[in-house]
């Protein structure tokens, strides 16, 4: 009896399972209601009485012994499970599952490809803040008091200050831009604004623009046209045309909205172009003198131009996304459309 009792404690102490199988045969063989332990209990039903005392503690002592070393092995092979799994049999040389990669968002891609272009003509980036003061996104630029889009219905005001609020567009950062750059200036702002507008497929009340500066001597009107044609040309292709149509902006004089020609039926008429043949893409104009002095540049010395796009606009016009609130969903079908598009 003693030497079962040893041996049996020297097998606990010393096995070592290389899989949860193999543990649960432990288990069964040593532990289990037909197990060896239980069988010992038998036997010592039958020991002498004078041999009960010692023995009884030493079956005590295997018995935990036994449930403990259970326990011990048990944590190890659930935490070592993958790798023992392995080992017993899966090729560790087997190339590894690939992992889906992101892809950049659609938003991304536009800013990006129209910031560069402008980038080549000598442009650089300037930003400025989504929550702004109502000098920088209007007083400045030469809104009047009374303008409607100083309006409730158009502009997020921050709740008890008037004054400060969500920009409208990012004409803003061409304020702050001509407030601490001298002449000559040439950026451009790209930038999140937002407009208190329903939510439909062509408008959408948190949108990105895209806004450019131009400020040195003798900056002409025909400068602007030529800088905007070759924008379109290189972001729509090389056949686009431009046309300008008289226009107003509180911050522009003379002011022009640009149309190209339409890019899916190259002029002939379609739906997207509601069969003009021409597609809205942005405002632009001359800066006006009156916005020039308010920023701290003398208007006669001076004198630019500033255009301001829509980021979505574009986006859909050269991918022919029909609504723009697929911007907004995160729906990765959407998404990976653009997987190709570096
Ligand atoms: N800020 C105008 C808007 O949000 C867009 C715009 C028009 C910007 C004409 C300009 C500009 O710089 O010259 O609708």
């Amino acid at each position: 009896m003693r030497e079962k009792i040893d041996e049996l404690l020297k097998r606990v102490e010393e096995f070592s399972p290389r899989t949860a199988a193999e543990l649960e045969e432990f288990r069964i063989r040593i532990l289990g209601r037909k197990g060896e332990l239980n069988g010992i209990m038998e036997e010592f039903k039958s020991v002498a009485p004078e041999m009960k005392r010692e023995l009884g503690q030493s079956i005590n002592k295997l018995k935990n012994r036994a449930q403990e070393r259970f326990n011990e092995l048990k944590n190890a092979v659930e935490t070592a499970g993958d790798i023992t799994a392995e080992r017993s049999g899966n090729d560790l040389t087997r190339p590894g599952t690939a992992q889906p990669i992101g892809s950049r968002h659609p938003i991304s891609l536009v800013r990006r490809e129209i910031c560069g272009i402008f980038e080549r003509l000598g442009y650089t980036i300037a930003e400025g803040p989504e929550v702004e003061d109502d000098w920088h996104v209007f007083s400045a630029l030469n809104f009047p008091p009374e303008h409607p889009a100083r309006d409730m219905q158009d502009t997020f005001f921050i709740e008890k200050n008037p004054d400060i609020l969500l920009r409208t567009h990012t004409s803003s950062i061409q304020v702050r831009t001509m407030q601490t750059q001298k002449p000559p200036i040439r950026v451009v702002c790209p930038g999140r604004v937002f407009r208190n507008e329903a939510i439909s497929y062509r408008a959408h009340c948190i949108f990105h623009q895209i806004e450019g500066l131009y400020i040195d001597e003798h900056v002409s009107f025909a400068d602007m046209k030529q800088s905007l044609l070759y924008f379109v040309r290189e972001f729509f292709g090389p056949d686009t045309k431009i046309r300008l149509r008289p226009s107003y902006f509180p911050f522009t004089e003379p002011s022009a909205e640009m149309d190209i020609s339409c890019n899916l039926c190259g002029g002939k008429g379609c739906n997207v172009c509601k069969h003009t043949g021409w597609l809205e893409i942005m405002g632009c104009g001359m800066v006006d003198p009156n916005v020039l002095e308010a920023c701290g540049i003398d208007s006669n010395k001076y004198s630019g131009f500033a255009f301001g796009m829509g980021v979505e606009r574009c986006s859909m016009l050269k991918y022919g996304v029909k609504d723009l609130r697929m911007y907004f969903e995160n729906d990765i079908r959407f998404l990976h459309q653009f997987d190709t598009v570096i």
